[in-house]
């Protein structure tokens, strides 16, 4: 048990000088934290590798037009990562009830619209809901595009808008007033930095939101109380088995019922819809972006392994670390690649090309270099000649660029400076990005 640090005789009277180390110690410990220790952070030794090449079919065949591409192609690359890393899903349920549970037209001082949405499944084993946050922005002529994105800690975290619904789902940290993995009156809020909400809606922008643990609690069992529990077939109505889907397909999947509400909603502009996802919700924001077209761009925010960054480069976090610690995350086939990523079928630049002709942006942070930005960058630039098929251009740069420095045209990237979070810049980055897209 540890003493009071009072009783330890803690120099509560140090000057700030010889306070100092100790900060830097601390820092020491954060950052030690956020880079484990064992894996590979230096460029020279990363391995040889050769990347699979999107253009070159099964069959051995090359593919040189854009409808070759989204005719077979695509359907060949896609197949490979549902078997080898993010499993199936089931397809749309015949039953699916959109219910308005709150609308309040002068949320936010006038400055939005908010409805909070349930969303329910049927025809599984019991009834299944998600609850999704919507501000759309009262200043606009005509339906607003809208950001979409999950949070980790619950609706109410992204604002402290007392309207919100305090989430009643288990909630994975019991910190920012979460106690015992439940939602407190504390938690409003606590992730408003991440949700630029203001400058979002100012922008002409509604955002919708909702907790990724509705859909499946973030732990190696969360699957028992999540939809992996629920649904037993996939989207052609073949058997489907736990292991054969992921905690990251469950989720993805879930996006793409909210599209189908927003596409009931007249406030929305649902062929502007641009999904964003931060850390493990950017490699679920990938996955969700790669299977369902209906989203018009699709952003990953320090997304690492398994999102945007190449498991080829074992840089940082390996698939056999992220497989060990998350086994949830994806398919069971997966892990058949612990330590052996080069005999993966298909590579993390695959699934940015899964995206084109959409654009999508790849945002990487300096001091995140468990999530290999170099990595991240490497694998736009390799997702290029998908895109070059649709005569469009990716990040248009040979090396990663300098920091802070946005580059790229379907194919956006930027490497920030800071840590492994959402800031500011990111948004502004965003938003000028899906302004030239939306033609705005
Ligand atoms: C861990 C994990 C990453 C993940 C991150 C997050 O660091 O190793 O793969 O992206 O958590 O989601 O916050």
């Amino acid at each position: 048990m540890l003493e009071p640090l009072a009783s330890r005789g803690y120099p509560f009277s140090m000057s700030p000088q010889k306070i100092a180390p100790f900060f830097a110690v601390f820092f020491i410990m954060l950052h030690a934290d956020a880079q484990p220790k064992g894996f590979n952070y230096d460029e020279a030794n990363v391995p040889a590798y050769t990347l699979p090449a999107p253009l070159i079919a099964n069959d051995g065949s090359q593919v040189t037009s854009a409808s070759q591409w989204q005719q077979s192609r695509r359907g060949e690359i896609l197949s490979l990562f549902e078997q080898s890393v993010y499993g199936r899903k089931p397809g749309k349920p015949d039953e699916l009830q959109f219910t308005v549970t709150s609308q309040d037209n002068n949320a936010l001082g006038g400055l939005a619209r908010r409805k909070q949405i349930t969303i329910l499944f049927e025809g599984g084993d019991r009834p299944f809901s998600v609850n999704l946050l919507v501000y759309i922005p009262t200043n606009r002529t005509g339906p607003a595009p809208l950001f979409i994105g999950y949070n980790f800690n619950g609706n109410h975290t992204i604002q402290s808008d007392p309207g919100i619904d305090l989430s009643k789902s288990w909630i994975r940290r019991s910190e920012n007033g979460a106690i015992n993995h439940r939602a407190t009156e504390a938690a409003r809020g606590t992730s408003s930095k991440r949700w630029p909400v203001e400058t979002i809606l100012k922008r002409g922008y509604a955002i919708a939101t909702a907790y990724y643990g509705d859909v499946e609690p973030d732990h190696a069992e969360g699957w028992k109380d999540g939809i992996r529990a629920f649904y037993k077939t996939d989207e052609n109505g073949d058997p489907l088995a736990l292991t054969d889907w992921s905690a990251i397909s469950a989720w993805s999947w879930a996006l793409s019922r909210m599209v189908d509400y927003l596409e009931t909603d007249a406030d929305i502009d649902s062929n502007r819809i641009a999904l964003l996802g931060h850390s493990r919700l950017g490699k679920t924001a990938l996955w969700g972006g790669a299977t369902e077209e209906r989203f018009a761009i699709v952003i990953s925010n320090d997304s690492g392994c398994g999102g945007a960054a190449l498991s080829r480069r074992a840089f940082g976090e390996t698939v056999q670390r992220i497989n060990t610690n998350f086994p949830h995350w994806f398919c069971e086939t997966f892990s058949l690649y612990n330590g052996n990523e080069g005999a993966l079928p298909v590579d993390q630049h695959e699934l940015i090309a899964l995206m084109a002709p959409r654009p999508v942006y790849i945002a990487s942070a300096v001091e995140d270099v468990w999530a290999d930005p170099n990595g991240e960058f490497l694998s736009a630039r390799a997702a290029e000649p998908v895109y070059a098929l649709f005569g469009k251009e990716g990040v248009g740069v040979t090396t990663q660029p300098t920091v802070n420095t946005p580059v790229g045209d379907f194919i956006g990237y930027h490497i920030r400076t800071g840590k492994h979070d959402v800031t500011d810049y990111d948004w502004a980055q965003y938003l000028d990005f899906a302004d030239r897209h939306f033609d705005r």
